[in-house]
């Protein structure tokens, strides 16, 4: 068996590909490793959203470069939103980069790495500005679109089988100012009602009590049958939900709030077996800045929503992302977006500093005019506040006894300031799993435990971890 090796960067809708793409190696009889010695195939699945995120990638191939000068079989592959975005300069400046392969043509994948295996070429398959590079295939390919992967995948490589990822849609249409997304996974593809039921329910045979609807704007979605009647995301929601009784969690990521439905709202407030659980960015909480990011909404329209989704799902957890330093941002704006956040109290908040990225429009048409230390003092403003939040929410939770889905052991074990260690009972280790509203809780227990639901009263909190003990 030939030995594969593959590193996933950035968003849940890469760690989903990986999985499409782990099974789509183990077919062709490669077998997973855990790091690149050995590997006959290394394969990188990048991010673009961020110059950080391939500023990795870049150092990583500069490693192998130096590993290949001794192992010159070994076929490295770059594929996802970076090979799109950035092909070209890949391709130029890294000539031991076999293969090159865009987050739309993944089911060319298998083909691609028998071409740079057996004929010593290197093979390219992009959808975007640079698909003019790409390579005719000569070897079959097993799969017509990229799609089909999906419908394909059978085990999970890397998640647990009772968490499951079923992408809904594909790709994004809004062209928010300084996002890569449009460019690098193209237009939206909506997955039909029947394709999505079929996955889901092959994935709850197959064990997921967890089930994770994905798409860059999941509320987003929608589907025309032949006879002109359309269905949009409230009644998807509700026929997954009722497809599938044995998913005790049913949670769908990353929401767009301009078109936020009363409907999905209700959909959430009546389903016991859906979570009460948002992640929807707002971005920023100035008007002028998220004209400029062409977002589509003010901040008062962002929190009327949020108000709103508050009353009709009460108990609803709400996580956000918000950029800092965008373009053209003053003080005024950058406290704004503090006031915002003081106002929707997100449980959890994911913070970025602006990076600006080729081809995209704030960066063909705005100057990235906020210093970097400026960035840098605003985001740790924003990262101060978050915190305080944080402990603030978990702190109220003490004395709750919350439904824990166990994950696995926890990344704190065998840390030397884990007291409770020296009094923990035989065969217990420290575990760690998630509330229904996505908050991280350890408790000791035995690795049984991992994927049951567990009641765990909660003892006491810091900013990112409930510690609690199970009911048994
Ligand atoms: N710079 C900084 N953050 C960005 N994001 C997207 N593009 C950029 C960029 N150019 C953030 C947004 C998005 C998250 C996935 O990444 O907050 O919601
Ligand atoms: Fe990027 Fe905006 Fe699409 Fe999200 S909605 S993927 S931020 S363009």
């Amino acid at each position: 068996m030939l030995k594969f090796y593959l590193e996933t960067f950035g968003c849940q809708m890469n760690q989903l590909d990986s999985e499409l793409v782990d099974t789509l190696l183990r077919g062709i009889e490669y077998e997973r490793v855990d790091t690149w010695d050995g590997a006959d195939l290394v394969l990188f699945n990048t991010c673009s959203v961020r110059e950080h995120a391939e500023s990795k990638v870049y150092s990583r191939l500069g490693v192998l470069r130096q590993v290949k000068l001794k192992r010159p079989g070994m076929i490295i592959a770059v594929i996802g939103c970076m090979a799109e975005q950035e092909g070209k300069t890949i391709a130029e400046r890294n000539r031991h980069v076999d293969v090159i392969c865009g987050p739309g043509q993944l089911h060319l994948l298998a083909g691609l790495i028998q071409q740079a295996a057996q004929w010593k070429k290197r093979a390219v398959a992009l959808t975007g500005k640079f698909a003019s590079m790409s390579t005719p295939l000569e070897v079959a390919v097993p799969y017509g679109r990229v799609e089909d992967l999906d419908r394909e995948r059978t085990s999970s490589g890397q998640t647990n089988a009772f968490q499951a990822y079923v992408r809904i849609t594909r790709g994004c249409n809004k062209f928010c100012a300084y996002c890569v997304v449009p460019h690098t996974r193209g237009r939206e593809v909506h997955r039909s009602p029947e394709e999505i039921l079929v996955e889901a329910k092959r994935l709850a045979e197959a064990g997921a009590v967890e089930m994770t609807l994905l798409g860059q704007t999941v509320n987003h979605w929608q589907h025309e049958y032949g006879d002109g009647r359309r269905v949009g995301f409230a009644e998807l929601l509700k026929m997954v939900h009722d497809a599938v009784p044995s998913v005790r969690r049913l949670r769908f990521v990353t929401s767009y709030p301009r078109d936020f439905t009363v409907e999905t709202l209700q959909v959430m407030a009546e389903s016991p077996r859906i979570s009460r659980y948002l992640h929807i960015p707002a971005q920023s909480g100035s008007d002028a800045v998220l004209q400029r990011m062409n977002r589509g909404y003010t901040a008062e329209q962002y929190l009327g929503l949020i108000e709103r989704a508050k009353q009709i799902v009460p108990g609803l957890r709400l996580a956000g992302d918000m950029i800092v330093g965008f373009c053209g941002e003053t003080d005024a704006d950058a406290e704004a977006s503090l006031e915002l956040m003081r106002r929707v109290r997100y449980m959890n908040c994911y913070m970025f500093k602006y990076s600006p990225r080729a081809g995209t429009t704030a960066a063909r048409q705005y100057e990235d005019d906020v210093p970097e230390a400026v960035k840098q003092e605003r985001h740790a403003a924003m990262f101060t506040l978050q915190n305080s939040i944080c402990l603030e929410n978990n702190r109220g939770m003490i004395g709750r006894t919350v439904e824990v889905l166990v994950a696995g052991p926890s990344k704190m074990m065998g840390r030397a300031a884990d007291v409770k260690a020296r009094t923990r009972a035989v065969g217990e280790l420290q575990l760690s799993g998630r509330t229904a509203g996505d908050q991280v809780v350890v408790f000791d227990g035995p690795l049984g435990l991992v994927g049951r639901f567990v009641p765990v009263l909660v003892e006491d909190a810091t900013t990112l971890t409930l510690h609690g003990t199970a009911s048994r």
